[in-house]
């Protein structure tokens, strides 16, 4: 009897530590993948670990000085698609056609509004043009031609297409070619999720796609419920993968679900959804932030780029499992 009173009272103690409200938090990824100690160089690893700290400490002094979560996350993106390490913006994976296109999505969790944009080729900062059509616009969702017209309409930056062209990407494409593949099972989609002081979660992803792609390929990144969703009821997500499975399962959606119907916790609501992701096939990660501030950076691949940083001191950048 004394015992199990015990155990009650330390089941309560240790949920409510769980539930300590951060004051602010911000996680960022920068793509899951067979990202291996083995296949990457020093001088790789200290790159993408500058300039994930360079991507998440802008984020974080936003939310510092009382900036809202939609800012840090614009910003910070706007970091990791102005570098070419990764697959978003610049240095993003090239079309079958040798072209980049690029899709990306931004939710904020206060009011559910979302923007999206997909299959651009000439806007310098999707991020920026997802949330201009989130908070500019009366649709949720520009593709293509059209999306271009609206960014360039509200004074975003238009470059050529061979802006966004590294001679690493091309190589990638002519390699997949010749192996006839679209999957490598590299995955560099950013994404970024922020909780500010007054509480406001907001998700944004922004990438390349897929090496190779064809026919115009649209993957999960600017699905709204698959690659990015924030509420601030629950969390907020952003995902990483092999976009087809990640639809397929409307991952970022999933998690919020289990929060909010099953009143699961943001980790064990991750790991199911990776879960039903890996039963179908497929593979990738997640980052997510729910309304306590408690972080979740998990994946099924062998790594992920990946940092985050707490108003409570916490701070942790990783890339492999
Ligand atoms: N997750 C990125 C894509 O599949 O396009």
């Amino acid at each position: 009897m004394f015992k199990s009173i015990l155990l009650l009272i330390l089941i309560s103690v240790l949920s409510s530590c769980n539930n300590k409200k951060i004051d602010f938090a911000i996680v960022v990824h920068g793509g899951a993948g067979t990202i291996t100690k083995a296949s990457m160089s020093n001088e790789m690893e200290l790159a993408y670990n500058q300039k994930l700290e360079e991507a998440i400490n802008t984020g974080y002094k936003i939310l510092e000085k009382g900036g809202t979560s939609l800012d840090a996350v614009e910003s910070t993106i706007k970091i990791l698609e102005n570098s070419e390490l990764f697959n978003a913006g610049k240095g993003s994976v090239l079309s079958n056609e040798e072209i980049v296109e690029m899709d990306a999505s931004i939710m904020n969790g206060n009011n559910l509004n979302a923007g999206a944009i997909s299959g651009v080729r000439t806007i310098k900062n999707p991020i920026s043009a997802a949330r201009l059509v989130m908070e500019k616009s009366d649709h949720v969702f520009l593709s293509g031609i059209g999306a271009e017209s609206f960014a360039k309409s509200k004074g975003l930056e238009i470059v050529n297409n061979e802006y966004f062209i590294t001679q690493r990407r091309l190589n990638s494409l002519l390699n997949a070619k010749k192996r006839d593949t679209l999957n490598d099972n590299k995955f560099g989609t950013v994404g970024c999720v922020a909780l500010d002081k007054l509480g406001n979660i907001a998700s944004g992803t922004s990438t390349g796609g897929m090496t190779n792609k064809k026919w115009n390929r649209i993957g999960d990144v600017p699905i709204i419920g698959a690659g990015t969703y924030a509420n601030n009821n629950t969390c907020g997500i952003s995902s990483t993968g092999w976009g087809e499975f990640f639809i397929r399962n409307v991952v970022a959606y999933d998690i919020s679900s289990q929060i909010e119907y099953k009143n699961l916790s943001i980790d064990i609501a991750a790991k199911n959804t990776l879960n039903k992701v890996k039963n179908l096939g497929g593979s990738g990660g997640i980052v997510g932030i729910d309304k306590y501030g408690n972080i979740v950076m998990d994946f099924n691949t062998d790594g992920m780029y990946r940092a985050l940083k707490k108003s409570d001191g916490s701070f942790d950048i990783k890339i492999y499992r």
